[in-house]
């Protein structure tokens, strides 16, 4: 019967919403790259390993058993055994966290209002399950959107809606009235959920008069911005903006500050900050608190032995990355940089005149960059050009909810080196020059 069950999946023995939610595209794309393993990939934001420094990180596993059985007046051993049990659902680095974001970012959060949480996607899953009811909330999300959020929402069949990626002032009042559109449906926009640095999937960057103005909009309507900062270190031209939670007066940002590009994907670990204060039936709880009865449910506690190596890390640079994170950040602006040149140099408009309807973004951070073509991109096209050029791409149609970027691609160079770009977008030219003249 279990053989059975197992070799014959159908919507009736599964979640029915895994397969209402359209293809797994990015499936296809890991597809894609197995297939063609020599083609140069621009297609996932996978930060480049040679900053991962893996071997530090015993060291700072060692630092951090060390320091805590100083402090504590523990033996080392008896910190270790203690790392290999059960911990804190919050979190065992909440004290070096809370020192971390006040010095680096100017988050000022006690250690009761952090939870460490396993990646940035858990923290999604804690705060949406915490806050939202699946009939009467609605959470807006900038589309094109990080698929992170959408299909969480998707599969937990919670209502998700978009809104422009904020980059102006028309995005606000397009936030505005879809608040006011559902307020007169009876339903309520809880969560809004924006990348404010280096937007995955355009790299857009949101003003700070618009990020005052998606503060001031969340006081009025009383919603709980979701402010993914999973790129800020990586800013390019000038220092970093404030975050919206370093902004944030009234309490209405939850903050979401992800490791995985920062230090590396498999440490799982994300910073979540939430200093709310909720009144339920007319008592007062600690928001976070709530987050943390919810994490109990889904992952009990975030891995200690992982979080110790963070810890450690933080305690041997006195709770500030800045310095560890110059060098990643002139590297990722070095690829950012070669990928321009190459554009403007494979892409020239006055020397090929079938380059004139192509253009670009200059992300002023992070791992992505767009481009915009005369022409309709298919999934048939991702493939011809990942055999025929060698060079692979993610079309941004990929990333709407709906309908939408068509004529455009993502190139993510965060996982390419300079001599790759080079190479890679010389082929991409060949690719789209045969598009643009056979149209
Ligand atoms: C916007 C955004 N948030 C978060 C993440 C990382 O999530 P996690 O911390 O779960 O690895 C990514 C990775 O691609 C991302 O693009």
């Amino acid at each position: 019967m279990i053989e059975k069950i197992i070799s014959q999946p159908s919507a009736d023995v599964v979640n029915p919403l895994l397969f209402s939610m359209g293809e797994d595209v990015m499936g296809f794309l890991n597809e894609v790259q197995l297939q063609y393993p020599n083609a140069i990939s621009f297609a996932s934001g996978r930060p480049d390993a040679k900053y991962f420094k893996i071997e530090q990180f015993s060291e700072c596993l060692d630092y951090f058993v060390k320091n805590s059985a100083r402090e504590k007046g523990l033996e080392e051993n008896i910190v270790l055994e203690n790392l290999g049990q059960y911990n804190r659902t919050k979190g065992i680095i909440n004290e070096e966290v809370s020192k971390y974001l006040l010095l680096d970012e100017s988050i000022k959060a006690a250690p009761e209002d952090i939870l460490i949480t396993v990646g940035a996607q858990e923290a999604i899953s804690i705060g949406i399950t915490t806050l939202c009811d699946r009939e009467n909330d609605v959470i807006l999300v900038e589309d094109p959107a990080y698929i992170g959020i959408t299909h969480f929402a998707k599969i937990n069949d919670y209502k998700i809606e978009s809104i422009p990626v904020i980059a102006d002032e028309s995005s606000i009042k397009a936030i505005e009235e879809k608040i006011l559109e559902h307020q007169k449906k009876g339903k309520k926009v809880k969560v809004v959920y924006v990348i404010p640095d280096f937007q995955n999937p355009t790299g857009n960057s949101m003003s700070l008069a618009n990020r005052r103005q998606l503060l001031a909009l969340a006081r009025l309507y009383d919603f709980v911005i979701f402010e993914d900062n999973a790129y800020g270190d990586f800013y390019y031209e000038k220092d970093k903006m404030p975050t919206l939670k370093s902004l944030d007066q009234n309490h209405n940002v939850i903050y979401l500050r992800s490791l995985s590009k920062t230090i590396y994907p498999s440490l799982r670990l994300c910073l979540m900050v939430v200093t709310q204060k909720v009144n339920v039936q007319g008592k007062i709880f600690a928001l976070s608190d709530l987050m943390a009865k919810t994490k109990g449910y889904v992952t009990v506690n975030t891995p200690s032995i992982m979080q110790a190596m963070f810890g450690g890390l933080l305690l041997k640079n006195e709770f500030s990355l800045e310095s560890l994170n110059a060098e990643k950040r002139a590297g990722m602006k070095e690829k950012r940089d070669q990928l321009l040149e190459s554009l403007n140099h494979f892409f020239n408009k006055q020397t090929q005149s079938w380059a004139e309807s192509i253009s670009w973004n200059s992300p002023a951070g992070g791992f992505f960059l767009i481009v915009k073509v005369p022409f309709e991109i298919t999934k048939e096209d991702v493939i011809r050009c990942a055999e025929v050029n060698k060079v692979i791409f993610t079309p941004m149609s990929f990333f709407y909810m709906d309908k939408g970027g068509e004529n455009e691609l993502r190139l993510a160079f965060s996982n390419v080196t300079s001599e790759e770009i080079k190479n890679g977008i010389e082929r991409l030219s060949e690719f789209i020059k045969s598009k643009v003249r056979n149209q």
